[in-house]
């Protein structure tokens, strides 16, 4: 039987694209290859979000490509997502030895004629199912409409595309009837889906319906969107896990309107009131840049003290990278390299102090905790997370995965809480 390999880089809505044509495959007889260098099939799902992340995929790419040239073998090299959708062909010409690259624009129409794909590759097929998720990811919607000036999305992706709910519906029943006991509902910005009368709350409410069901994630929410009525529901529904990641980017309003981010610092701050009102338990994350262009000592200090006093329980920090089909691209004013960093740094320490206190916190503390898989090299020991996004450490020998078990935080590694059963 043929293996495949996959590694995927980015967003969750690359690992969900990974999941989907992985699953296409394994239904036609792939079986996982353990590295690389085994497989029939590698698969490369690569990101353009900064310049760091390109430079990652293609060096794996050419060493991939260099394995295959050494092994003299049949081994099939595919280059999928956003940056095989930003540079196409050049990329096959820059790094010979790829048979295939698909964009993310085309991923969908990819996998469901994957049948003539196999076929024209030579490659053969048999039936194996893959095995089932306990925890899957679900795209609601596809690409983005808000053209953020500093972000490739919209242009890698395409135009903002809700699926119908009711499709929606019919597929989060058949993961649980798979096994799965957590799904997480994706888009670039989930809290704009729209399909027909149907908003985002609505969705929420009909999946909240689904019988086996036990929690529902979702991500990303921008805050331009996070209407009232979303927090309402958050608060409210009992699947809904007590999470939102809610990208701020920056804490100054004067940087916000070059990102054309739609809201100001004042307006995100009473977003974060209003939840904390609604909702005291819930976890808050957040995404973060700095170094847009222009920004000053004065902006970064914003941020920082927007930081100290959202207290987000985690949060994506970065170090603005300049896109070259972007609105930012041709702003003036660069910020320097050296003082990227040092805004970076001294951002990733605050937020690291108050991660870990908040972390601290749940020590003592008995929590929900859903068992998804053992830690990799580690049997015994079970990875999970709690109703919120903190995750846990049990050590335990039966096999738990699909259980939520209540524990009791013994301590805190930092950014793992470890547990013992109640
Ligand atoms: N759709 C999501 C995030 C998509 S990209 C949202 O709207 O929040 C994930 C994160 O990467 C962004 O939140 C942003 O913080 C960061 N990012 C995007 N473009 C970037 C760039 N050019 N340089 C640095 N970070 C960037
Ligand atoms: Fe990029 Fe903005 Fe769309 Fe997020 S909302 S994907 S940051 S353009
Ligand atoms: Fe995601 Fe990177 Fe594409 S963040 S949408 S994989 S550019």
């Amino acid at each position: 039987m043929p293996s495949v390999y996959f590694e995927t880089f980015g967003c969750q809505m690359n690992v969900a694209d990974s999941d989907m044509l992985a699953h296409a495959l394994a239904t036609r007889g792939y079986y996982k290859a353990e590295t690389a260098a085994s497989a029939d099939l590698v698969v490369v799902n690569t990101c353009s979000v900064r310049e760091g992340a390109e430079i990652r995929a293609k060096a794996r790419i050419a060493q991939y490509a260099r394995y295959k040239k050494k092994n003299k073998r049949d081994q099939q090299l595919w280059v999928v997502g956003c940056m095989a959708q930003r540079l196409g062909k050049t990329l096959a010409a820059e790094i010979p030895g790829i048979d295939r690259v698909v964009g993310a624009k085309e991923i969908v129409t990819f996998v469901s004629d994957i049948d003539i794909v196999l076929a024209s590759s030579s490659l053969a097929h048999a039936a194996n199912h893959g095995p089932a998720q306990v925890s899957a990811f679900v795209p609601i919607m596809r690409g983005c409409n808000n053209f953020c000036s500093y972000c490739v999305v919209p242009y890698v992706r395409g135009e903002e595309q809700s699926i119908p709910a009711s499709q929606l519906e019919d597929i989060v029943r058949g993961l649980v009837d798979k096994g799965a006991k957590e799904i997480t509902l994706l888009g670039q910005n989930v809290n704009s889906y729209q399909d027909e009368a149907c908003d985002f709350a609505d969705l929420l409410n009909k999946i909240q319906g689904i019988d086996g069901l036990e929690r529902i994630r979702f991500t990303t929410s921008h805050p331009k969107d996070c209407s009232m009525k979303l927090i309402r529901t958050i608060a409210g529904l009992p699947k809904l896990c007590k999470h939102i990641h809610l990208p701020v980017q920056s804490g100054s309003t004067r940087i916000l309107g070059l990102m054309n981010r739609g809201y100001s610092r004042e307006a995100y701050l009473e977003r974060i009131e209003a939840i904390k009102n609604l909702a005291p338990d819930l976890d808050i994350t957040t995404d973060a840049m700095v170094g847009f262009p222009s920004e000053t000592e004065d902006d970064f200090q914003q941020t920082l003290s927007l930081f100290k006093s959202a207290r987000f329980t985690a949060a994506f920090m970065f170090a603005y990278s300049k896109r070259d089909c972007t609105a930012a691209a041709g702003m003036p004013d660069e910020v320097t390299l050296g003082r990227k960093k040092e805004r970076l740094a001294a951002l990733i320490d605050a937020q690291t102090k108050i991660t870990k206190e908040r972390y601290a916190s749940m020590v003592g503390k008995e929590m929900d905790v859903l068992f998804t898989e053992r830690q990799r090299g580690r049997e015994k020991l079970w990875m999970g997370q709690d109703i919120g996004c903190k995750k846990a450490l049990l050590a335990c020998d039966d096999a738990i995965a699909g259980m939520i078990l209540q524990v009791r935080a013994l301590r805190s590694s930092g950014m793992t809480l470890v547990c013992e059963r109640t």
